[in-house]
């Protein structure tokens, strides 16, 4: 599977990806990078792996229809079948879903379907929540709405910081975001209504880390 990742900023998560595929656990490959901000570090990450990218800003283009219709060229031009939103944020319109249907993944740093938006974390510390975490899902036309594939939930520590909850949050993203990734490349998810069913695997399961919950459970190798 040829993954295509859409990223706006750090690419922690592209850089995770890239790193499971490049220990062998993941099998994909990532055809290209693509940002929306000519300054977003995901660009020094694209680099350093050896992947194409490209910068390509909403305000070149006159329309979301034809700023989505230019990244569907780009995508399939480097034979991307799937396409990973790690951290882009920009919401994709109808015509790049259908270009891709059910092969959009998207994560985001709170339980969903609480704190949906670009202030996940932020919104769910202020909140006061005692659990939060990162949920990924298929992308539908919804903000953060489409169905989950997995969650993993923590704890909020007493007198944790909002940056040191968050630095948890991104741990357990990288460790997720790979495996649902490593699902879609093995065609084991199925959505029935909005319930994502896996179908049953090979590798050895492994147990969530201390504090945490991590639903379904990792696969050796991630
Ligand atoms: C992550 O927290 C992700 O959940 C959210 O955007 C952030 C991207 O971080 N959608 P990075 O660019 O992957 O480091």
């Amino acid at each position: 599977m040829i993954i295509g990742i859409l990223a706006s900023g750090t690419g922690s998560n592209a850089q995770a990806i890239l790193e499971r595929i490049n220990s062998g656990a993941l099998q994909a490959e990532v055809g290209i990078i693509i940002t929306n901000r000519a300054q977003a570090k995901v660009l020094e990450k694209a680099e350093r792996f050896h992947i194409p990218s490209l910068v390509v800003e909403r305000n070149s283009y006159p329309s979301r229809v034809s700023y989505d219709e230019a990244l569907v060229a780009a995508l399939k031009e480097k034979g991307c079948t799937a396409v990973i939103l790690a951290g882009y944020m920009l919401v994709v319109g109808p015509g790049f879903l259908e270009a891709f249907p059910q092969r959009v993944l998207n994560i985001h740093p709170a339980l969903l379907p609480a704190f949906p938006g670009t202030e996940g974390i932020k919104n769910a510390y202020y909140y006061g929540v005692k659990i939060t975490g990162p949920s990924v899902h298929f992308v539908d036309e919804q903000l953060d709405s489409g169905p989950l594939i997995i969650q993993g939930a923590l704890p909020v520590r007493q007198d944790e910081s909002m940056e040191e909850l968050a630095v948890r949050i991104h741990q357990v993203e990288h460790r997720i975001f790979p495996m649902a990734v490593q699902w879609l490349a093995e065609e084991r998810l199925t959505i029935s209504g909005r319930t994502v069913h896996l179908k049953p695997g090979s590798r050895a399961l492994i147990p969530s880390p201390p504090e945490t919950l991590i639903w379904p459970p990792l696969e050796e190798g991630f």
